[in-house]
């Protein structure tokens, strides 16, 4: 497992280049499944889970083509599907799971191993499944897979979500497009990549109606053609250099990223006592002083994003006050607190509350990346620590960071990688 060496003190500058987001990549490839013949997706990060998708697709039968420095990936998809998604690739990419709906709809099987539990919450797949059941498909549990079959194609159905999952929004959406009838999901979620998913499966041949809203019409078409998409910028990444832009009393110009995705976020950071400026194809984040203390609360899009609640932590811990932030998506997004403790951090958790008395400053220490934001977030912490913070299992920032340490550099942060030869 990499580690990276971060010392604290620099602040960030210059300008960052965004491309297009993880969590609409995967699954951007995984709606290629619903075509026949090659479908190319540009702006493709160069992370490790979409190298994990492209095994998944190559596995199904699929051609996968990736030329990692145009950031362009091809998938041919031949007449005749496989329909076994392996436990070896979900296992490590839960994201996986999204095969399913466009493999049940085509092929009329799919057996998907089920993921696992992660280390941000158990996550289930309940909503996908009884979503899909709804449309008629029969679903078992097997040996550690789900086992999906509809024979005679699946039905639009009428489907409400307890709560607006994502990955259940996409499954279902993708499993709609070529059902027979109208389907509709009610109590959506429209994070911006959903809205991608959606505008690529339109030019696909696709009829949704709703889009970016909570209510989602689909009308099944017989099927559909293959084509050219642009994925939409990754606001995650955005928003992680934004942070550390602050918090390093840095300035910091990101481009290639859409300010509407970023709203809330950007609101925070003034809050805090940063500058934002729009400038053409993004945003600029300046700061001065110390920045004051922001009560966040996460919540499904429009709301503050969950994957940027680590960030947070990272920033209140130094900032002026005392913040609360709440997490409502994810139940076990706070086991980073821990390692944001070991810098000196004064953190308190009570269930999905945070209490964070800023301090002055954090104190470099060796501390565990447990996943890709909580790692980020770390990495900030890092760099406003004193002395030298050293992340391991840095692998998992990996997997949402396309070149995280020269970006890093680029803008002036002193990282350093180093292969564990221990393990
Ligand atoms: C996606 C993103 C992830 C982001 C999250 C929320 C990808 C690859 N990942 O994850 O980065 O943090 O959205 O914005 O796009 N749930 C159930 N049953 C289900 C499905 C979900 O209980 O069937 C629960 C989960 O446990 C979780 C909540 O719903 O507490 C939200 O999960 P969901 O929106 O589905 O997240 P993902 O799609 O897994």
């Amino acid at each position: 497992m990499d580690k990276l060496r971060v010392l604290g003190g620099a602040r960030l500058t210059g300008v960052a280049r965004v491309t297009g987001a993880k969590n609409s990549v995967l699954k951007l490839m995984a709606a290629a499944l619903l075509a026949p013949g090659t479908t190319s997706i540009r702006e493709v990060p160069d992370i490790l889970d979409v190298e994990i998708m492209a095994r998944l697709l190559r596995r199904l039968g699929a051609d996968v083509g990736h030329d990692r420095a145009a950031g362009v990936i091809e998938v041919t998809v031949p007449e005749l599907l496989g329909h076994q998604a392996d436990y070896d690739l979900v296992r490590r990419m839960r994201a996986s799971v999204v095969v399913l709906g466009p493999l049940l709809t085509r092929t009329g099987a799919a057996d998907v191993a089920m993921p696992g539990g992660d280390a941000i919450g158990s996550r289930g797949v309940d909503f996908h499944v009884a979503g899909l059941v709804k449309m008629g498909a029969e679903i078992t549990s097997e040996h550690g897979f789900i086992v999906a079959r509809a024979p005679s194609g699946l039905i639009g159905a009428t489907i409400w979500l307890d709560f607006p999952s994502v990955g259940a929004t996409e499954n279902l959406l993708m499993a709609a497009v070529l059902a027979r009838g109208t389907t509709v999901i009610d109590n959506a979620a429209r994070e911006p990549e959903i809205v991608d998913l959606a505008h690529m499966l339109r030019s696909m041949g696709a009829s949704i109606d709703g889009v970016g809203t909570s209510t989602l019409v689909v009308d099944g078409v017989q099927s559909l053609r293959p084509v050219s998409h642009v994925a939409v910028p990754d606001r995650i990444v955005a928003g992680t250099w934004a942070i550390g832009a602050a918090m390093t009393k840095g300035d910091v110009t990101i481009t290639n990223v859409r300010c509407e995705h970023l709203e809330i976020v950007l609101d925070k950071l003034v809050s805090a006592g940063a500058m934002v400026e729009a400038v053409d194809g993004g945003f600029r984040v300046q700061a001065t002083d110390r920045l004051r203390s922001v009560d966040v609360v996460t919540l499904p899009f429009p709301g503050f994003p969950t994957d940027l609640q680590p960030m947070v932590i990272a920033l209140n811990s130094v900032a002026d006050g005392a913040a609360m932030v709440t997490e409502n998506v994810f139940e076990n997004r706070f086991m980073f607190v821990n390692e944001m403790v070991r810098l000196g951090a004064d953190i308190r958790t009570d269930g999905h509350h945070a209490v964070v008395r800023g301090r002055p400053t954090l104190s470099g220490a060796p501390v565990v990346a447990t996943d890709i934001r909580a790692g980020a977030g770390l990495v900030l912490a890092g760099l406003v620590a004193d002395g030298v913070t050293v992340v391991t299992d840095a692998t998992h920032i990996d997997r949402g960071y396309p070149d995280f340490t020269t970006q890093l550099r680029q803008l002036g942060a002193q990282v350093d990688r180093e292969v564990d030869q221990a393990e």
